[in-house]
């Protein structure tokens, strides 16, 4: 037992005490452990300082450019729990303006979920704000700045969160990609004079011109023949739609969005596409020859970049045959059933942008506006007809438990990743096209022209963000939120 194991002092003799501790087994103490460590003073925060620093993003032969990070790394320093652990955070805001910490795809109490102007004050330069929670969901998710987001995360702001499951499956290998892109500038240093562009904004967001995996230009991961790989990807460009694939090999989708699923094929070569802020775990037999090579390789404009390899090695041999029985990972505790009859149902038109239309009613914090006003005010972008930084209403209120269906139109002529905070949500139509089944997401991309439905079981109680997560879309005027309970 561990020496932190100080009982308070009870109105329970001493005797009865030990009675307590003798029967413990027997008694129904759900999730309480009495071993030490439950007892014990809780371990001491990982300290999360946002500050700047110097990454070799253009590789180890050019000057290092200069970033914003958590813990002097890009991506910020990674966090790998174990599912039922608590995570505590001590943030600390080591940058020259205020900041927040978002844990992306999360089911947290509403007060940890960081979104200045929502859940909490921004934590001023100098500041600190310790987050504390249970990981419920074992997967892949992130975290990354939500002050000042579009600048922020850009700047490098962003890192993955690993909630390994309680009985992870028998892989070989556990590998990220965090996938990013950067606009640089002739002197080697990140584009900041493009900060703010309302062409950003009003078009399909700050694009970069340099695409990393792990904060490099590329990455070798090293393999044997018969690996079995889980590869965890994460789209954690500001704005920028990546498509991703796999020479030679074919993968299987098990999760998206850090939440399990029924594995999907996805053959060799055959592109998948990441919406940013998406992320999807792929499980991998490795069939290549020993000494192959093969590379892993993105759409980025117009080009196809080799973002890594896969580099067997020359001799060593997993496996002969690689495997081929499928992986399912466990379930996560259910988002609930959504009951379509019943529903609380809302209507999101998203309207404006670059060679978009406006509605004829515009409204801005509150005020009846016109278009120049919204431009004037950087923000092109309409929900609804409000151009708001944050509307004053909620999209909708729900009661903990109740299903709420958000038919979004998209009016407008791009694309935008919808997320919504807190809870993970069912695509249940494309056009009025209904879907079977479609997996549980906390972004989803809805194409220019289109009409979704998507759902959601209200859940936790307090004041939740839904936004596009192309971040100068949201910055634009694309963010709004709900109320549960
Ligand atoms: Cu990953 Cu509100 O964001
Ligand atoms: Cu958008």
């Amino acid at each position: 037992m561990s020496r932190y194991f100080l009982p308070k002092p009870t109105r329970l003799g001493r005797r009865s005490m030990l009675g307590v501790m003798a029967g413990a087994a027997s008694l129904p103490l759900s999730g309480l452990s009495l071993s030490g460590t439950a007892f014990a003073n809780r371990p001491d925060p990982t300290i999360l300082r946002a500050m700047p620093g110097q990454v070799p993003l253009l590789g180890d032969d050019l000057p290092p450019v200069s970033v914003w990070t958590y813990e002097q790394t890009v991506p910020g320093r990674l966090f790998r729990i174990r599912q039922g652990d608590e995570l505590r955070v001590r943030f600390q805001n080591r940058l020259a303006e205020a900041s927040s910490v978002h844990w992306h795809g999360v089911r947290l109490p509403n007060a940890m979920d960081g979104v200045p102007g929502l859940t909490q004050d921004p934590v001023p330069p100098g500041g600190e704000f310790e987050y504390a929670f249970t990981a419920r969901d074992a997967g892949t998710f992130w975290y990354h700045s939500h002050e000042n987001s579009a600048q922020q995360v850009a700047r490098g702001l962003l890192g993955a969160l690993i909630v390994e499951e309680a009985e992870p499956p028998a892989v070989d290998q556990d590998l990220l990609m965090v996938l990013d892109d950067w606009r640089i500038g002739e002197d080697g240093q990140l584009d900041l004079a493009s900060f703010g562009s309302m062409h950003d904004v009003a078009h399909g967001g700050r694009l970069g011109n340099l695409a990393t995996v792990n904060g490099r230009r590329s990455q070798d991961f090293a393999v044997r023949r018969g690996d079995r790989i889980r590869l965890r990807l994460l789209n954690g460009a500001n704005a920028r739609i990546l498509l991703i694939r796999f020479s030679g090999h074919d993968a299987k989708v098990v999760a998206l969005d850090g939440q399990p699923m029924a594995p999907v094929d996805l053959p060799a070569n055959k592109p998948l596409p990441l919406a940013p802020a998406q992320r999807a775990d792929l499980i991998l037999d490795m069939g290549g020859d020993p000494g192959t090579e093969a590379p892993i390789e993105i759409a980025f404009g117009r080009k196809v970049l080799e973002i890594g390899r896969f580099v067997y090695d020359k001799q060593a041999v997993r496996r002969d045959n690689p495997l081929d029985a499928p992986i399912r990972l466990p379930d996560n505790p259910t988002f609930g059933t959504v009951e379509r009859d019943g529903a609380l149902r809302a209507r999101l038109v998203m309207e404006g942008g670059a060679m978009g239309q406006f509605p004829d009613k515009l409204t801005l914090e509150g005020k009846a506006a016109s278009v120049d006003d919204l431009v004037a005010a950087g923000l092109p972008w309409t929900l609804n007809g409000d151009a708001s930084a944050i509307s004053a209403e909620p999209l909708f209120r729900a009661a903990p438990g109740r299903t709420a269906i958000v038919e979004v139109v998209n009016n407008n002529r791009w694309a935008h990743a919808m997320h919504s905070h807190g809870h993970h949500m069912q695509l249940l139509s494309i056009d009025g096209k209904p879907l079977d089944q479609a997996p549980w997401r906390d972004t989803v991309l809805v194409e220019s022209g289109e009409t979704v439905e998507l759902a959601l079981v209200a859940s936790e109680p307090g004041k939740w963000a839904f936004h596009c997560h192309m971040l100068e879309h949201a910055t634009g005027g694309m963010m709004t939120w709900f109320q549960v309970g």
